[in-house]
């Protein structure tokens, strides 16, 4: 049995003062959900904050981004390994926004996926296609490649160690979402591409679903057999919304 996972996508929201808060708010309503792993990914500067006030509590922190390097010359990076020593658990890889507004290519990547594991944090790698190749029934094929290009920098075996989160460009921000049956046939497309090379590595991986998840969809999202949870950006910045979505997850394993 995977254990779902629900991560908060904060994207570029917030003060100092409303990240504290929605922290707090999240904090109060969390129901004992050890069913469920629930993280929060605020911008990096207010990352400390969050650590702090989540510390002796089960909520995760994670970074949404990190360098495709160590260290060095690269001005305005931040890498895995500094996120992970301010107390992140995970970090988002290849969101879209990434790849398409940043120029991130899938060997960026999977070479920040590397990087992320080896620092001890556990990544989420982001895959998806935009709304004109799901029309050019290319969707498969780009979804393959962007995990592809993954398996061939780290191998199947450190699959177990990342969560994949599939996330349909067209369904992100849009308020369109992808149906149950149109998720669940991608991510048992993911499921049957790693099953190729390692069957029982393909069971464990978590694939979360995200692009406008809500409180009146998760259910019905989190109800299909390979939909582990949800990465959550519009809905994650609402404290209410996002506990809706947490507590869907549990129940989605009854
Ligand atoms: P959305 O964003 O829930 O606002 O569609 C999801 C994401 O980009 O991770």
């Amino acid at each position: 049995m995977r254990k779902p996972i629900v991560l908060g996508n904060w994207k570029l929201n917030g003060t100092a003062a409303a990240s504290d808060a929605l922290v707090a708010s999240i904090l109060s309503g969390m129901p004992a959900l050890d069913v469920v792993d629930v993280g929060v990914c605020p911008p990096h500067v207010f990352i400390p904050q969050t650590v702090h006030q989540a510390a002796h509590t089960t909520l995760a922190v994670g970074g949404q981004n990190c360098s495709e390097f160590t260290t060095g010359a690269y001005t305005g990076e931040v890498s895995a390994e500094m996120l992970r020593e301010v107390g992140c658990r995970y970090v988002l890889v290849g969101h879209s926004e990434r790849r398409a507004l940043f120029g991130e290519t899938n060997e960026t990547v999977a070479r920040k996926t590397h990087l992320a594991l080896k620092s001890g944090l556990t990544p989420v790698l982001c895959v998806g296609e935009t709304l004109e190749e799901r029309e050019a029934g290319q969707m498969n094929a780009v979804v393959e490649g962007q995990i592809q290009a993954v398996l061939n920098e780290i191998g199947i075996a450190q699959f177990e160690r990342l969560v994949i989160a599939y996330e349909p460009i067209w369904a992100i921000g849009t308020g369109l979402t992808a149906s149950p049956a149109q998720a669940q046939a991608m991510h048992a497309m993911i499921r049957g591409v790693l099953s190729t090379q390692n069957p029982a590595v393909a069971r464990a991986v978590r694939i979360q679903y995200g692009g406008s998840v809500k409180a009146d969809n998760a259910a019905e999202l989190f109800a299909e057999p390979d939909i582990d949870g949800g990465l959550i950006g519009g809905a994650s910045l609402k404290a209410e919304d996002f506990l809706i979505i947490c507590r869907a997850a549990a129940d989605s394993l009854r």
